[in-house]
């Protein structure tokens, strides 16, 4: 039962749902427009609000209902591990060979089904650091340091290497908004790149 359910998180998380939005309502793959990224940020950048809003919520919802397959089978299992099953699902799907998003919908998703608290903080610190830098890849990745910090200062460290190893995945992800960073030419917040323009 624990494989078949991780098994099935690791395919809800699959779900391309920007590629989708993208080429049914628009008739473009996201992943040749703006950032590339089949994420909500880049459907806000490419396709607006309306549709980011909804990438958003189905991204979220899938790590979410990941999350909830072990407590609703009865399962003695961490949900986090199938939230965190779906968040691979998400980056690497095998429903768009393997070309997906960057975890950030869809872990606050397993987070906020699997524990609540952690979700605050790594939340709260994804939206401070970007108000603060205007930058939303350093808020993707405080997303993973803060999981680091806090469970380094939990009394169990039961996470410690899974989010350590989750910072790193979102450092390697990250790995082109790094490089246009250092470049000068990643995009703010507020930057469109709207194919309608
Ligand atoms: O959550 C995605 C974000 O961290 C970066 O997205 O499209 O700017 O590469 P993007």
């Amino acid at each position: 039962m624990f494989w078949l359910l991780l098994i099935a998180s690791y395919l809800m998380g699959s779900f391309p749902t920007a590629l989708l939005v993208g080429k049914l309502i628009f008739g473009v793959d996201i992943r040749d427009h703006g950032s590339k990224n089949p994420g909500a940020t880049n459907t806000l950048r490419v396709f607006g609000k309306k549709s980011a809003i909804f990438v958003l919520l189905v991204d979220l919802g899938k790590g979410a209902l990941a999350a909830f397959l072990p407590l609703y089978f009865q399962l003695n299992a961490e949900p986090l591990y199938f939230g965190l099953a779906a968040v691979i699902g998400h980056c690497f799907p095998i429903f768009a060979r393997f070309r997906g998003g960057k975890a950030i919908a869809t872990t606050a998703g397993a987070l906020l089904v699997a524990n609540i608290h952690l979700f605050i903080i790594a939340y709260v610190s994804f939206f401070l650091v970007i108000y603060l830098t205007k930058y939303v890849f350093f808020g993707s990745i405080s997303v993973g340091l803060s999981m680091v910090i806090y469970d380094f200062f939990s009394e169990k460290l039961e996470f410690e290497i899974v989010f350590l190893l989750f910072f790193f995945l979102l450092i390697f992800l990250h790995r082109s908004n790094i490089r246009n960073f250092i470049l000068g030419v990643e995009p703010k917040i507020n930057d469109k790149n709207l194919i309608n323009d």
